[in-house]
């Protein structure tokens, strides 16, 4: 079957990485299809519920037909397609990149389907139908999933019992989480901060080690991690010399500090990273991934340390902050 993820638009590649970590993590057969503009098509066997694991995508649809993005072609495709519907209908279209009206395709393919036979019920239909363009095409799928992406916001920094600024927010902790293909086992972050990763990790089933090398951050991650009931294991130590026995985590998920200004028991940046990056290479299990949000570019020193470098991706923050995320394999 055709699955067709319909993908947020705050970032340009991170939310296509977490869907197809996602489906490698959980051991899913499948093949890309198509990628374009905020929206990615898979082929697959069978898909198992995965909208509660991801953060940057909002509908995954089963997809019904794709064809070029005109009004002509859509009407053609959806009087012929085979529907398999059972019920009542209502219909949802995103026109995003042409200059179709969503109401008015809306409006036309539901009458063309009411013709058929088929009842509209817009308040609570058994099936409902999706229609997302892009520039040139169109999918047309009928929704299996939508991502509850308000429970995000629910888990605010700012809710927290404890808040430090610099803190990730918890979509973009979430998506990191599921782009190092963790699917259970044990997390590590070597600098957890307020633990705003280790709560994500913890909300899809992972057990997670937290480190910091303030005594403050620990016991305010501790106190974040009780208020949502997580039973992490919490350190307080420096990120280059991890105590933990080798090849003993199953992922490693972090967000080291960005400035020199938040340099604390390290004599550069670079002496930090490099140093920290040996030790997650030293605790990984083989094979397993480390995402690492920096300021700088890591490649070198990740390759020094051992670690393959599996992607990149860049978030701009600010006017004089750009993240880098990279993503290493043991
Ligand atoms: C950017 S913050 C992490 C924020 C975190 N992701 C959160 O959600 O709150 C970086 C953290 O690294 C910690 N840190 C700095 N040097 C460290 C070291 N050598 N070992 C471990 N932690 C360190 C700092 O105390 C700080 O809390």
């Amino acid at each position: 079957m055709k699955i067709a993820f319909e993908l947020s638009g705050e970032h340009a590649t991170l939310p296509r990485a977490e869907v197809i970590a996602c489906l490698e993590s959980l051991n899913i057969d499948f093949r890309e299809i198509a990628f374009m503009d905020q929206l990615l098509v898979v082929d697959v066997q069978e898909l198992p519920p995965i909208a509660k694991r991801l953060a940057m995508t909002h509908h995954i649809l089963d997809v019904i037909f794709i064809c070029p993005a005109n009004i002509k072609s859509i009407l053609r495709l959806a009087s012929t397609a085979d529907l398999g519907l059972k019920g009542t209908f209502c219909i949802r279209a995103k026109c995003k990149g042409t200059d179709l009206s969503s109401t008015a395709l809306e409006r036309e393919v539901g009458a063309l389907i009411h013709k058929k036979g088929y009842r509209v019920d817009l308040d609570n239909p058994d099936v409902m139908f999706r229609l997302v363009l892009t520039e040139d095409k169109c999918v047309f799928g009928r929704l299996m999933e939508s991502v509850d992406r308000g429970r995000y916001e629910v888990r605010r920094p700012q809710q927290r019992p404890f808040f430090y600024p610099g803190v990730l927010l918890p979509r973009f902790a979430r998506a990191l989480v599921n782009i190092s293909s963790l699917h259970d086992g044990i997390l590590l972050d070597p600098f957890c901060g307020t633990g705003g990763i280790l709560i994500e990790a913890a909300s899809i089933g992972a057990q997670c080690i937290g480190m910091d090398i303030q005594q403050k951050m620990v016991l305010g991650a501790n106190l974040n991690l009780r208020y949502y009931d997580i039973d992490g294991m919490l350190i307080v130590g420096d990120a280059c010399d991890i105590p933990l026995r080798s090849k003993s985590v199953d992922a490693v998920v972090t967000d080291p500090p960005y400035g020199r200004s938040a340099l604390i028991q390290a004599r550069s940046l670079e002496y930090l990273y490099r140093d920290s990056l040996r030790e997650i290479y030293r605790v990984l299990k083989k094979n397993k991934k480390a995402v690492i949000v920096s300021q700088m570019p890591l490649d070198k020193l990740a390759e020094e340390a051992g670690l393959a470098v599996r992607g990149k991706h860049q978030q701009r923050v600010h006017r004089s902050l750009t993240r880098q995320i990279i993503v290493l394999q043991k």
